[in-house]
Formats: structure tokens, sequence, C-alpha cells
């Protein structure tokens, strides 16, 4: 997720996640953003695809030779054409590949649901129809299918002003033109209430096109008011009771779930990632809560929901944040079940959950957490998994080992248990039991010595190779004397790719090596220092890696989050990265987005014949975007994508990528 927007305006702009850390340190010295903003300015910024030979011309022709050369004999493992890199309001797919829009923000989900109709929105219409800003996807096959089974989509968060008429107006400021919001009406954060949490939707391939089923079974909306349990050991603790749940074990509603994860077992994971937003108001005076609150940036305010809801209101209900910022586990096969907040997993900005089944069956999952300076973690269940009877790890996240990340200057990786009565986690340190060491996982980790990031993103384990891959996705805070060889660039605008060893391949165990795989931003900008290879073309590079996917061949995709004109000329997309041999490091441009939205999802069928991407916030975005874009909002849209109809605005859309004529994507 990129939001930000400051508290008098209703822009959630798109460009770089600003989240404020807790160590922000702000610089004189000139940023790579602007070092890269007044090269791209001095060549004058060209519209459209012609921006991409604007780029390309800073390439040396002999680069480019040999860069061709160097791809037919580097032995890449990805085989397609490559995609133009470009900004415009569109989306586009490497040629002989068909990308179709199979989920819009408002499409109906059940026989029953309500057609979309912006003008007529509702809470109870838009909780029967896709929510907005999907970024996870995941497939839950149906009778191991890979051509019927269920999509699992997260819905983020939501743009009020590319949501709802109205709410930007222009007017005369000082005999200049301004824009001005108006608050949102009840009604309205209904309906954002309502657009949050997740899509379970059962879906079908048929003659080479996926659809919707919209009679199936076990078709699902989740939302922010959705009833769901605290299960592990937070239950039951002072420190989540309220008013309306003095048990301290029922809360309402999942909230900005970015990444996630599909278990071994077949059940959804979802984050709760940025959840600081949601909150308004102060403490009372001296509250116990002041300083834990304050680690994760809470109450930003960006939402208008205390206005409405007492919950979302720190005065009014001060323990309510204490059960947010979870992983949240939910069964598909039964649409009542209520979905329960793992909380063994930690409390930070989960980014995602994505898990892999280690040698002696525990179940390893790696989480992020995605702010400058924090902390990679890795959840390592205490029971095993069992394959031949699904249910019986119905309850695996309930108990299991928390580690946060040490990367080690020498290429070793110390995972770190948080483990309550151990090192520092004790009642010295203010940590009575487990259930505080978890509310303040990241305090647990400080107090660790975990290594500080670079907004760590999606993890993603892969089975084929045995390795894990770290999307790091950028730091411009970060200090030259804060660099470390996890972290080797201060002023890291574009982001870096880490890949792990687990020792012996164990992904249970406490140890690895680790290495930088890639080093992003323009190779051909000295200053920038990427690292990717010689075969990589002008528009095979890319920044801010974020969300990514291993296909079932173990080939790495990337997709980002915070591109643009200013930044890299271009807009977000999905890149093929190789990891082995002499390609290593070789980056190919397959999927670009519309211009103001970040790439999320991306998704391979079991077959390896679609790609899922999930297109966010599209149409969003300030001046940053110019001369492309503009303050874009209901009214003035910078894109109508995907309808392109007068009367529909943009609407954030899941993707299915096949090849044309069948076959594996890629190959
Ligand atoms: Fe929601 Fe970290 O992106
Ligand atoms: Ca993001
Ligand atoms: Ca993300």
């Amino acid at each position: 997720m990129t939001e930000h927007r400051s508290p008098d305006t209703k822009f959630r702009t798109s460009l770089l996640e600003e989240n404020e850390g807790p160590a922000t340190n702000p610089t004189d010295n000139r940023t790579m953003g602007e070092i890269i903003a007044a090269r791209f300015s001095r060549r004058g910024f060209l519209k459209g695809s012609l921006a991409v030979s604007a780029i390309a011309a800073t390439v040396s022709p002999l680069a480019l030779v040999a860069a061709d050369d160097a791809r037919a004999a580097d032995g890449s493992v990805f085989k397609f054409d490559e995609l133009e890199a470009g900004i415009d309001d569109k989306h586009h797919v490497a040629p002989g590949y068909d990308a179709d829009v199979l989920l819009r923000w408002g499409d109906p989900l059940f026989a029953d649901s309500p057609e979309f109709d912006p003008t007529k929105q509702s809470a109870a219409a838009q909780a029967r129809q896709f929510g907005y800003n999907n970024d996870y996807v995941g497939y839950i096959p149906i009778d191991g299918s890979a051509e019927h089974g269920l999509l699992v989509v997260n819905h983020e968060y939501t743009n009020s002003h590319l949501m709802f008429p109205g709410i930007v107006k222009v007017v005369d400021k000082d005999g200049k033109k301004a824009l001005e919001t108006a608050p949102l009406s009840k009604d309205q954060v209904d309906v954002e209430m309502a657009a949050h949490g997740g899509t379970i939707i059962e879906i079908r391939k048929v003659s080479g096109k996926w659809q919707v089923v919209r009679d199936g079974k076990l078709n699902r909306r989740i939302t922010a008011t959705t009833e769901m349990q605290l299960s592990g050991p937070v239950a039951g603790h002072d420190r989540v009771k309220t008013n309306a749940d003095p048990a301290g074990t029922k809360v309402f509603g999942t909230i900005n779930n970015c990444a996630g994860g599909v278990t071994p077992w077949g059940t959804y994971v979802m984050s709760e990632e940025n959840i600081h937003g949601y909150f308004s108001g102060e403490l009372p005076e001296g509250h116990k809560e002041a300083a834990n609150y304050k680690r994760l940036g809470i109450p930003e305010g960006a939402y208008e929901w205390a206005a409405h809801y007492d919950r979302f209101d720190l005065a009014k209900e001060p323990n309510e944040p204490n059960r947010f910022g979870w992983i949240v586990e939910v069964d598909v096969d039964d649409p009542t079940s209520a979905p329960k907040k793992r909380t063994a997993m930690g409390r930070f900005k989960h980014e995602g959950a994505e898990s892999i089944v280690a040698k002696d069956g525990r179940v390893a999952f790696y989480l992020g957490d995605d702010e400058r300076f924090d902390y990679v973690y890795k959840f390592v269940t205490t029971g095993t998994f069992n394959p031949n009877d699904l249910a019986a790890n119905r309850d695996l996240l309930d108990a299991g080992t928390l580690h946060v990340a040490k990367f080690d200057d020498d290429g070793t990786v110390d995972w770190l248990p948080i483990v309550f009565g151990q090192g520092p986690l004790t009642a010295e340190n203010g940590f009575a039991g487990q259930a505080d060491v978890l509310i303040e996982t990241r305090r647990a980790a400080d107090l660790l010595g975990a290594t500080k990031m670079d907004r760590p993103e999606d993890i993603q384990p892969n089975a084929v190779n045995g390795k894990v891959y770290v999307m790091l996705t950028n730091n411009t805070k970060r200090k030259a004397e804060q660099v470390n060889a996890a972290n080797p660039r201060a002023d890291n605008a574009f982001g870096h790719i880490i890949e792990i060893a687990e020792d012996g391949g164990d992904f249970a165990g406490t140890k690895g090596k680790w290495e930088v795989l890639l080093k992003c931003g323009d190779p051909s900008v000295a200053e920038v220092g990427a690292t990717f290879s010689t075969a990589t073309t002008a528009n095979g590079w890319f920044g801010m890696p974020d969300n990514c996917a291993v296909d079932s061949a173990g080939r790495l995709w990337v997709a980002t989050d915070g591109q643009g004109p200013k930044a890299t000329g271009r807009t977000d997309g999905l890149w093929a990265v190789d990891t082995e041999g002499a390609a290593r490091a070789t980056s190919k441009l397959f999927f670009r987005v519309p211009i103001g939205a970040e790439m999320c999802g991306p998704l391979f069928a079991p077959d390896d014949q679609t790609a899922f991407v999930a297109v966010q916030h599209p149409g969003d975005g300030g001046e940053d975007w110019a001369p492309f874009g503009r303050p874009s909002y209901y009214e003035d849209l910078s894109t109508r994508w995907p309808d392109f109809k007068p009367d529909m605005p943009v609407r954030p859309a899941v993707v299915a990528i096949t090849k044309q004529g069948g076959g594996k994507i890629a190959v």
C-alpha cells in the first residue's frame, strides 16, 4: 500500500509510501530522488511510450548491443518478448499474451448482488460486491484443479476522492484555483468499511478464459465489520478488552490487509498492515499504551471513521488499536466461520505471510514489517503439518515461535526468538508475559538487536531452489552512517532484494546465509548503484520491489510500488527476474499498470498458465505525476481504467494474464 495524506486533504497519493518511521532523519543532502528527478527534467519528459525512448537514449548504444548479445547466450529461464516501459492510462502486457480484467471494484459476487452503480453506493451493496484496492491474490484449488478454484483477494484500503462524487471541489483561493475536500458522510464511511477486508470468490476457466461463479457456495466478503476471534496468547488479555468486548476475544473487522498467503492446509491468511491511519483522538493523559502506540505511529487520523465510530477514537476506546496489526486466518471452506486473528504471529505492520513446510513438518511463515527501519520476521509453528487430515492443522498458528532477523555483515542471518523470559524480554523491561511481548513485538525486536531494514515487504520462500526472497522497497531516510551490509545504500530510493539460504535447507532453523540478489534502480546512472545484469535492457530495470511470486518452476516475479515520472520514468509493473547462473539479476518487463497504480498480486495458477495480478489505486496520484497526471479525483480522473466510460470512475481490478493459444507463461 502506498497511502499518505495530509490531515487537511483526502488525497491518498500513491507515490512513495511515506510512513514515518521512528528513526526518521531529515537531511539537507540532495536525495537520490532529486538527482533522478533533475535528470529526467533535464531531458524533458515526453508523453507515453516516447518516454521510454528518452530513457533508452541514456544507455550507451554499445551497452544495448552487449545486452542483446548476452541475452541470447545467458540462459535466462524466461522466454517472452519484453514489454516496453512507459506511462499511459492503460495496462500493457508482453506481446503474445492477453491481460483480461476479471474482477473490478463493485463487481457483483453473489447471485443477489446489485450491479455496480457509482452514484448509488451503499454499505449493503458494497458488502455484496468486490471491494476496493485489491492487493494480495491467492488461489485455492477446488478438487485439485488449476482451472477451477477459489480466488482470495485482500482489499487493502480506500481512496475516497476516487470513489465518491463531490468529495473534491475546485475553489478560488486568492485568485488561484485550489482543491478542497469535503468531509465524508456516515454513509460514505460505511461504504469505506464495507470496501475493506477481503473477497473469496469461486472462479472457473472456460474455453481458456476465467469467469466468476456468482452462485459459488463458498463466495464470501470479509469487511471492516466482520465478527472475528482473537486467538492465541493474547486472547482474553486485559490489553485487548474494550467496552464492546469485555472478554477480549471478539473483534469486529480487519483493516489494511496488504499481502497475505495461502497456508499448506488451504486456509487464507490476511496481513493487517498500516493500521495507524484508522485511529484518531488522544489517549487519556499518562495512559499505559502511549509508548506502544507511538512505536506504531498510532493515531495518524487519515480516515474519518472515528467521527462516526467510537472504537476508532483513542479517547473513548483506548485498547482498540491492540486488536489490530495481526495476521488473520480464514477457513474458506466455511463461509460462516469467524476469521481468527492469530496473535502468536506478532503485532506490527504486517505485509505478507507466505509459508513453506520445513523438513520436520513444522511450518515457517516469513513476515515483513513494512516501515523504514523495521524488521524481517519468521514464525515457526510448534506443531507439524498433517497433509492427510487438513482439519488437523486448524489451530497450528496458535502455537509457535516468532523470530526476528539479525543480518550480520559476514553474510549470516540469525533468527532471534521473541520469547518472554529470554534475554531482555523480561519484567524489568515491562513485559509480564508472552502476551505483552506479542502486543509490542516491535519493542521486543528492538531490545533483541534486530537489523533495521529498508521497508520489508513481501517475503517469498521458493520450494524449488530452497531460497527465500525478501523485497525491501526503499528507505530514503537511511543516512550514510546507518548503512550496513544488508542495507548497503544510504538514501535508498529504489530498494533491493535479499536472498536467504537457510542452513541445511531447514526453514524451521535459526541460522542461514544471505546475500543481496539485486540493488534496484536505473543501472545507467552510476550514482544509483544498481546491480542488474548487463543483459538487462532499458525496459528491464525497475525500482521499489514490493510484492513477489515464485511460479511452480521456481522462477521469481517481482511487482513494484512507487515508480512514476519523477522516480523512474515508468509505471509500476511485473518483472521477471532470473536468480540462477549467468543470467542471475537479469530482469525483463512483462506487464505494466495504468497511470497512478501500484502492482499487487502477483500469483501464478498451479499450472503456470495464468498470472493473476492486482492493479491497485489506478488513477491516483497528484502533482508528482505531472506532466502525465495531475491531482486526480472522481470528477477529473487521470484514467477511467478499466471501463473507459464517461460515467464510470476508475476501478481497481484483478487481471488474468494468459498466453494466446494457451500454454505456460514465459516458457
Ligand atoms: Fe501495503 Fe507494504 O504495502
Ligand atoms: Ca507497498
Ligand atoms: Ca505491499
